[in-house]
């Protein structure tokens, strides 16, 4: 990539979006990246886990080792610390299966049937090896038996969902007589399993249950050896299940994940967009196949993922048709893959039948999916789709548009408030903009209790960090700030403000500063009850961990209580007297 310098910035071609002109944006006083082409942005370490799609921990490690810094560990609550032991614990009992499965399945002779089977199915040496593919044999203590003789508590390996338990203190494996697909995180840890019965029994894959390490609404298999592939394509397959995927390994395309027999989730999609830019969804071409795919248009529209449908041919998953036609008829079909939305469109004409009321129907039923359409140039070539379909002009149709109100999709009606709850507070906003662009103003409000007083937690923390990485003379360590920031959203606002152009003058700054100080205070004012006020006081120290204060706080709360209670009493005494 490279960057051409403006004023006080870098400018380049933006290596998240395709673009002609450079809107990619990068401040090296500030240490902020931002596209004012995609909105992506934010630190040296957003950048990094966007670019090689790494995890927070993985990009600051990287980064320390590049330059020999030493990176403070960030302190960790008491409640954080027993969570992150017990996720250790769990991905190390399923570490111990995975490896005692996969053994079993390579030298058991009791798994000669499942080393058949895999045969049969077409799976080499090299992808069990790197898939470490298992064979959960047929017996009630396989398992318990290993993990027992590793010392690993049985307790813990109830919890992985390997062990079942029958009553307390008897358990017994779970997965028996099945075969075995570990399922890994990006870090490559084995979060849990998915399991393929040899025989008629049902379910016919069975997964581990959910554990505070495995959700499937969070997890896709295949991911740690896709991410490298994913990469060099710069594009994602999605299949449906395990088998798809290793068959498709095996014809070396190696660029695929899968969900766990669930649905596609919002998380899902984000994960996606961490792999690679772009994404295909690749499905069976029977009509359940397709609903699904449709149903995951609307995740891919907001998460701003462009999407591909591969649509195959009717009953036939991708194992059957690499094994069928081949790994060139696949590519064929992946290189006609159409965008979602535009098969998406075409679905929901199919039943147009030239009335007007069909008309109203066909475009009240893609309005709301429409607007969600980032691009002006793809809106604007999907507008000229529908009007030569439905014979209606553009600006007809673009007024209908227009009158359908807010998108009003299932997902969207879910997350309004959520949506609305990061749009809204005006006052915060204002504020902290003004303070990335006039940092000597920081002082004046934490003087004032302001950055304390931002409504909605996340904006809390942003007020928080302001006052933290202020240093004196006017300067804002807004590198520093950006890595601490929790809220992604917030970082990219940030980092977005950080390199716009001021749209302030210092008198209009300060005097919006001295107005918002006003309205706070005001609002502070309103707050009449002593006792909410307390509790608010009282959020704010636990969000900080300010433990001394949290005890003044907690012992005023009791003393307030203690007085009303008291007081009441009184009264009831003097009303009997
Ligand atoms: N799946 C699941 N639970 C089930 C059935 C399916 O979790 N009871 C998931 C698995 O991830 C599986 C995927 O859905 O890989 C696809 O399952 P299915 O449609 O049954 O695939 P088949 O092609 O029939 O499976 P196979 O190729 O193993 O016969
Ligand atoms: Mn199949």
């Amino acid at each position: 990539m490279s960057l051409r310098k403006r004023g006080k910035t870098y400018v380049g071609l933006c290596p998240f979006h395709a673009e002609k002109t450079p809107s990619f944006t990068v401040s090296d006083d500030r240490q902020a990246f931002y596209c004012f082409g995609c909105g992506v942005g934010g630190s040296v370490f957003d950048f990094l886990m966007r670019v090689r799609n790494l995890t927070f921990a993985e990009a600051a490690k990287e980064l320390a080792d590049r330059y020999g810094i030493h990176l403070p560990e960030a302190p960790e609550t008491p409640v954080q610390k027993r969570a992150r032991e017990l996720a250790d614990l769990l991905c190390e009992v399923n570490e111990a299966a995975a490896a005692y499965f996969h053994r079993v399945l390579l030298e058991d002779p009791a798994a000669g049937p499942a080393r058949d089977y895999l045969r049969r199915r077409d799976m080499g040496p090299e992808i069990i090896r790197e898939f470490r593919l298992g064979y959960a044999p047929a017996r009630w203590d396989g398992c318990r038996r290993q993990l027992l003789g590793k010392r690993i508590s049985l307790q813990v390996a109830v919890q992985a969902g390997l062990l079942a338990q029958k009553t307390e203190g008897e358990v017994y494996d779970r997965f028996r007589n099945r075969l075995m697909f570990p399922i890994r995180d990006l870090a490559g840890r084995v979060v849990g399993f998915g399991g393929r019965a040899l025989d008629e029994t049902l379910p016919k894959y069975l997964n581990s249950p959910e554990s505070p390490v495995f959700h499937k609404g969070r997890i896709l298999y295949g991911l740690p050896v896709a991410r490298e592939a994913c990469r060099k394509e710069g594009e994602v397959l999605v299949v449906e299940g395990y088998f798809d995927l290793l068959a498709l390994h095996g014809r070396g395309i190696r660029h695929v994940v899968a969900p766990l027999g669930t649905a596609l989730t919002v998380q899902h999609v984000r994960l996606l967009a961490r792999l690679a830019p772009r994404a295909v969804v690749v499905f069976d071409g029977d009509e359940a196949g397709m609903r699904a795919a449709l149903r995951s248009l609307e995740l891919f529209l907001r998460e701003k993922l462009p999407a591909r449908l591969l649509k195959l041919p009717d009953g036939m998953d991708p194992d059957d048709f690499v094994g069928q036609r081949g790994k060139d008829a696949f590519l064929q079909l992946l290189a006609e893959a159409r965008p979602l939305f535009e098969v998406f469109l075409e679905e929901s004409l199919v039943d147009y039948d030239g009335s007007i009321a069909g008309k109203v129907r066909s475009v009240r039923k893609v309005a709301p999916f429409l607007k969600l359409v980032d691009s002006r140039v793809e809106q604007e070539s999907y507008l000229q789709l529908l009007t030569r379909r439905l014979g209606v002009s553009e600006e007809v149709l673009r007024q209908e548009l227009g009158l359908v109100g807010a998108p009003e999709t299932e997902w969207g009606r879910r997350h309004a408030e959520k949506r609305d709850d990061t749009r809204v507070p005006a006052m915060e906003e204002v504020v902290a903009r003004i303070l990335i662009h006039y940092p000597s103003g920081i002082p004046l409000l934490a003087e004032a209790g302001i950055l304390d007083e931002f409504e909605g937690q996340e904006w809390r923390e942003l007020g928080r960090l302001l006052e933290k990485h202020y240093r004196t003379g006017g300067i804002l360590d807004l590198g520093g700030l950006l890595v601490e920031l929790t809220s992604e959203d917030l970082r990219r606002r940030v980092s977005s403000w950080s390199l716009e152009e001021n749209p302030w003058s210092e008198e209009n700054a300060s005097l919006r500063l001295r107005e918002y100080i006003e309205g706070i205070k005001g609002r502070k004012g309103r707050r009449l009850d002593d006792l909410r006020r307390l509790q608010h006081e009282i959020r704010i120290a636990e969000e900080k961990r300010d433990e001394a204060r949290l005890g003044e706080l907690l012992a005023r709360k009791a003393a307030l209580v203690a007085r009303r209670v008291r007081g009441k009493a009184n009264l009831t005494k003097g009303e009997m007297e």
